[in-house]
């Protein structure tokens, strides 16, 4: 990414149109956001955010929009974006620091790592999702964030009457959405856009709201009295998420990266070369 020129206080910036949430504020009160080093083990919200507060998660947040919106909207939660794609927390991280986030925290990891390995359970208030992939090849249904299993670590990492939003503008994904997560959370719709931003959340939604494309919404209330057991047992059940994403719908993702801070997908992990999970050490060289 070329280093962008600094910007000057009180610069709202546009994206299609669209004001980024916040405003840049001068350079002696910016934050520092990046959570360059990831915890080993599970992690002390407390420690990390240096002060006691709801923890709010949005997980693959791409180039940050979501997760601006959370922290400018809601100064008393500390708000943890995170993103399998370095170039996009790179984005993120850059824009919660210039508007002096403190309460904020972008990092490189993937969504099913976070809650399996180093989120608490009953320590997150909400958790956020919008437009997880699709991924339309049949070989990378496997990489969908989506599961059964997903859905019960969120379950796990939520407080009793925690919530989890999800959105996509994939009509194969929220059929399978609308079956799956009402195991796990009292699920509600939501008609039209969000009251609070009606243009959209997010980066996707707003280019996806541009080209026509349906956005589905919806958020779901941890269902109480469900055990982590009862949770992963209810998930074997469930189906995977081996829909079709319908390729014509591929254009879209096309255009994001073509528009810059785009969500490039990875390279297919394969056994020769599989997924590193980016918090982990490269491996020892043999001697
Ligand atoms: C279609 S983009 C949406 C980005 C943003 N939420 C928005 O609505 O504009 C999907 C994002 O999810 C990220 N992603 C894909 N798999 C992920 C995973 N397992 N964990 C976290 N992020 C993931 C991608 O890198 C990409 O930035």
């Amino acid at each position: 990414m070329p280093p962008a020129p600094t910007p000057h206080p009180g610069l709202v910036e546009l994206e299609f149109g669209v004001p980024i949430p916040g405003m840049v504020v001068d350079e002696s009160l910016w934050a520092r956001t990046a959570l360059k080093r990831l915890p080993e083990g599970l992690w002390n919200w407390d420690e990390l955010f240096g002060r006691s507060a709801p923890v709010v998660i949005d997980i693959g947040c791409g180039n940050g929009r979501s997760t601006l919106h959370l922290a400018v909207n809601h100064p008393e939660w500390n708000v943890l974006g995170v993103d399998i794609l370095p170039v996009v927390i790179r984005y993120a991280t850059r824009r919660a620091n210039q508007r002096g986030l403190t309460h904020a925290r972008l990092a490189v990891v993937g969504g099913r790592e976070l809650l399996e390995r180093h989120v608490l359970p009953s320590s997150v208030t909400e958790l956020h999702c919008y437009h997880p992939q699709p991924f339309y090849d049949r070989r990378d249904v496997g990489r969908r964030l989506i599961t059964p299993e997903f859905l019960s670590l969120a379950h796990r990492a939520l407080v009793p009457g925690g919530r989890l939003v999800l959105q996509t503008d994939n009509p194969g994904y929220w059929k399978y959405i609308s079956r799956v997560v009402p195991t796990f959370f009292d699920w509600h719709e939501q008609p039209g856009p969000w009251h609070d931003s009606p243009q959209g959340r997010t980066r996707r939604e707003i280019m996806a709201h541009s080209k026509g494309l349906p956005i589905f919404r919806g958020w779901g209330v941890a269902r109480g009295g469900l055990s982590w057991d009862e949770a992963l047992a209810q998930a074997r059940q469930l189906p995977p998420p081996t829909f079709d994403a319908d390729r014509r719908l591929q254009a879209l993702d096309q255009l994001e990266r073509d528009t810059g801070e785009s969500p490039a997908t990875g390279p297919r992990p394969s056994a020769k070369h599989p997924p590193r999970h980016p918090s982990s050490k490269p491996p020892r060289r043999r001697r």
